[in-house]
């Protein structure tokens, strides 16, 4: 299959065309939504909180997000596979970010990285564009910021959104990311720049959307947002599959004669 790249995601925009996203942590499931023409994958620091058991994104480290990123630019053929600059690469010296992130470049498969943050962030956007590493910006709720803000709300200004955006796009960001704002201001901040905008939690006025695949196939322990579709019930299923072994063990029907060797 043909790769998709940042060129790809600017005519889907351009065109009126739309790009799907989600999180992949991981070899076979990469492989899956790979196969299922999913355009980009994500290896997000939710992987923390979803594969790591964490309440927070805060304590998955560079070396480890390398790990899944390893594993994941292994398994995908076709999609653009973006990964996330943990709690605080993005907010140390902007060396030492450009560092972390061509790791990404040079010791894995994937191909960009992403930054939470807008207007701050224009000049480390800038700086790493420059040296050669695709940015995806992400503004709104910015989920490394949780101690700053006191729990993970909606995010409304207006104002400050659109000049998050903009000083992005205008720093170089191939993409910007929305997470958590009223689709009205998602509108004002789409309609405010050029590059291709990716939702989650910001209604259906961006080209694209994302979610964590966890909470999308119904593999998430716990509390799910409003703005989920839980599509499939995949705990459910390998609960359900752990206990037919289980019982088949139990009561002596597994191995039959045809997984014996004779
Ligand atoms: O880490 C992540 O999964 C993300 C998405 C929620 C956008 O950043
Ligand atoms: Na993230």
């Amino acid at each position: 299959p043909e790769r998709l790249t940042t060129r790809t995601l600017q005519k889907r925009r351009d065109k009126g065309g739309s790009i799907s996203m989600l999180t992949a942590y991981d070899y076979p499931t990469a492989k899956v939504l790979d196969e299922a023409g999913i355009d980009v994958l994500l290896v997000g620091d939710s992987l923390a909180m979803v594969v790591q058991g964490h309440s927070t994104t805060l304590p998955v480290t560079m070396d480890q997000m390398i790990y899944h990123a390893e594993m994941v630019g292994r398994a995908a053929e076709r999609a653009l596979v973006v990964v996330d600059l943990p709690f605080p690469e993005g907010q140390l010296e902007i060396g030492r970010s450009i560092r972390s992130a061509a790791r990404v470049l040079k010791e894995t498969q994937c191909h960009a990285v992403k930054l939470e943050g807008g207007a701050e962030q224009a000049a480390r956007i800038d700086a790493m564009v420059t040296a050669g590493i695709p940015v995806m910006a992400h503004v709104g709720l910015r989920p490394q910021n949780v101690n700053v803000d006191g729990g993970y709300r909606v995010q409304r200004d207006q104002e400050a959104l659109v000049a998050d955006a903009v000083a992005a796009e205008q720093a170089g960001a191939f993409a910007v990311l929305i997470e958590c704002v009223p689709e009205l201001v998602t509108k004002a901040i789409h309609d405010a720049i050029r590059v291709p905008t990716i939702g989650i939690g910001a209604g259906g006025n961006t080209t694209g959307q994302v979610l964590v695949t966890h909470d999308l196939i119904g593999l998430t322990a716990g509390y799910t947002p409003k703005f989920v579709r839980k599509m499939a019930s995949v705990a459910e299923i390998v609960r359900d599959t752990a206990a037919s072994f289980h019982q088949a063990v139990a009561d002596g029907s597994f191995p039959g004669p045809d997984e014996t060797f004779r």
